[in-house]
């Protein structure tokens, strides 16, 4: 075997020939397994983690130290010489703990090569190659068909559990030339042959500043204000970008058939497209809601329900942005705090990419459905003693401290995601403009998306007109309502004590209220909606064969209210999106029908539309006497 040569390297079971068979001596690739990419000791400290015991370690300087594996030991001191710029992967036949070792790194996000090893003795055979992508700095060594690792020995059951599950995660990265109905040239981003830029800037107007794209920056590190991602060109026509985006619709590719990423003109901040994430998200339906329009007193209203996303809420919009920037990033965990759309959402986008999901939710306040979705996608999963906003806090803390990238709306990658849903919507409407545009507001990131969206295709000459945006929030927790009842007068003010059953809007202290308020403008309504009246919508939406969770329900509430104020007219076109998918709280729906649902006050709800299950002896006419009654 010669140095650097990669490929099938022979089965002889000695380790330290397999692992001098993975150091390429390459110095422009880089094995990033370490969380702060500067090579070293970082992440030998990473790479070594699972070999501490035994009297093996690690010295000051991230050198391994101690003889247990013989020869293994040589190569890596010699990897720790090269500090992080080789590839491949260290790999132990005969301890179990290598095993472990070996999947964890496998995991690593953007380690730069694959290749094969094979060792002798073999009990399992795990693929590894799907883990290792092209990054930054090298290329791909070996098609990651080629890759094959088999761990010899695996010890004891839980190091065996480890690989295992690390072994079959997926990546997407291969599918890219498997595509039969595949109309040529429209899949790949308009970017690659251009000089189009994309960048990060200050939201602030007067602030303004500008940074790389790739910057792990949540907020303007010069005056703090929100971030957005700009391109300085979106290289097309309005028409041949609209005829591109149909055409895609009949195309096999998994990038086209996503309802996100068939639009990524309109985010273009990746440059590879291998880095995409996608669970095929998007693609969610506009529904006529006929008893919701006459219970809220209007012509007509179409519902684009964002429930149909995979898991089940429009955060999957965001989330694949947000998850695939992770990866091009090279981060290994991923972490948001989140009332439970948020978290179902990226847990599975982290799974999906071989990230590690970390989630923070507030004790108790968490839909159980979304909760079992985050565990079952094996996100470690904490519940913290505090409310959604002081959780935000202490996430972004954490995620500095230790260099886990932040997947909560403030985000600006998951705002680019987002904008597919407007994206998405005109085209269905085949753009002909709606006059109300009506979402839930809790962060409000999901209106900030909107209006970028809408802007964006409004200076392209996508559309002609902008809609008007309606910003509907429970009572108890409607901080911007409040706020644009009086813009100017003393600034945003949180509401420290957020109260409402409808958990996902929850929050008091909203980040991009100042984004939120300029989409709002002057044209744009925010209002806000008590308890039963969500519950009440709720329930309508259910009859109509539709369904929703219940925050999505305050935009048919908010219909309602605004109508009757005369803020709205009846025979104004009207897209309210329903954000969430009707199992997301069942414990709610089955309190409501049986009349037993109490606000946050303890003040019961009396279900104007109940419809509670009947309890019935085991008999035929009884059952056919109730049902003919
Ligand atoms: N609707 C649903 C179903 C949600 O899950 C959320 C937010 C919102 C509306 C509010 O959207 O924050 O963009 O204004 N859920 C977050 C979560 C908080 O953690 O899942 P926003």
């Amino acid at each position: 075997m010669e140095d650097g040569e990669f490929a099938g390297v022979a089965a002889e079971g000695s380790h330290a020939e397999a692992m001098e068979a993975q150091d390429l001596g390459n110095e422009e690739t880089e094995f990033a397994v370490a969380q702060d990419g500067d090579g070293g000791a970082a992440w030998e400290a990473h790479l070594f983690e699972d070999f501490a015991g035994g009297g093996n370690g690690l010295s000051e300087d991230g050198v391994f130290v101690g003889d247990v594996f013989g020869d293994g030991q040589e190569v890596f001191r010699g990897k720790s010489q090269v500090g992080g710029k080789s590839a491949g992967v260290a790999h132990d036949a005969e301890d179990g703990a290598a095993g472990a070792m070996a999947a964890e790194m496998a995991l690593a996000p953007r380690a730069l090569a694959a290749g094969e090893i094979d060792f002798a003795d073999d009990a399992a055979a795990l693929h590894f190659a799907d883990k290792f992508v092209a990054g930054d700095a090298g290329k791909a060594v070996v098609a990651a068909e080629e890759f094959e690792v088999r761990i010899a020995d695996a010890g004891e059951a839980d190091a065996d559990a480890h690989v295992a599950l690390a072994g079959t995660r997926q990546r997407g990265f291969d599918y890219l030339d498997n595509t039969v109905f595949e109309p040529d040239s429209l899949h790949r981003f308009y970017n690659e042959e251009s000089s189009m830029r994309s960048y990060l800037a200050c939201f602030e107007a007067t602030c303004g500043a500008e940074y790389p794209v790739t910057e792990v920056i949540y907020n303007c590190p010069r005056c703090g204000g929100l971030l957005e991602v700009r391109y300085s060109e979106i290289p097309s026509e309005p028409w041949t970008l609209k005829q591109v985006w149909r055409e895609r619709r009949m195309s096999n590719h998994p990038l086209d058939q996503s309802g996100v990423w068939r639009y990524r003109e309109m985010f273009p901040f990746l440059e590879d497209d291998r880095h995409v994430m996608t669970l095929r998200e998007g693609n969610t339906p506009l529904l006529d809601g006929c008893l919701a329009s006459s219970y809220a007193g209007v012509d007509r209203i179409r519902f684009k329900h964002q429930g149909f996303n995979p898991t089940g809420s429009f955060k999957d919009n965001g989330m694949t942005a947000g998850a695939s920037q992770a990866v091009r990033l090279g981060m290994k965990r991923v972490a948001c705090v989140s009332t439970g759309n948020t978290s179902a959402s990226m847990a599975a986008y982290a799974a999906m990419a071989g990230l590690d999901p970390i989630i923070l939710i507030p004790n108790g306040n968490i839909a159980f459905g979304k909760l079992g979705q985050a565990l079952d996608y094996g996100a470690r999963t904490l519940q913290v003693e505090a409310n959604f906003d002081q959780i935000l806090a202490l996430v972004r803390v954490l995620a500095e401290k230790l260099g886990i990238y932040l997947l909560n709306s403030v985000n600006p990658f998951r705002i680019e995601g987002q904008k597919s849903i407007v994206i998405e919507m005109m085209d269905q409407l085949d753009w002909e403009v709606p006059d109300w545009i009506v979402v839930p507001g809790g962060n409000l990131g999901n209106i900030s998306a909107f209006g970028k969206g809408v802007q964006e295709m409004h200076r392209l000459g996508l559309i002609t007109k902008l809609p008007r945006f309606a910003v509907i929030q429970a009572a108890g927790a409607s901080p911007f309502y409040e706020f644009m009842k009086a813009p100017h007068a003393g600034g945003f003010v949180p509401n420290t004590h957020p109260e409402t059953l409808a958990t996902a809007i929850k929050i008091g202290d909203p980040v991009s209220w100042p984004k939120a308020w300029q989409t709002v403008g002057t044209e744009g309504v925010v209002e806000s909606v008590t308890e039963a009246e969500i519950a009440d919508a709720k329930a309508v939406i259910g009859r109509c064969g539709i369904g929703c969770e219940p925050a999505s329900a305050a935009t048919l509430a908010g219909i309602k209210k605004l109508r009757a104020a005369g803020k709205l007219k009846a025979d104004e076109i009207i897209v309210a999106v329903l954000t969430g998918n009707v199992l997301k709280d069942p414990d709610y729906i089955y309190r409501y029908h049986t009349n037993q649902l109490q606000d946050p006050h303890g003040e019961p709800i009396r279900g104007g539309y109940a419809n509670p299950p009947v309890v019935v002896p085991n008999d035929v006419d009884a059952i056919a006497k109730l049902l003919e009654a």
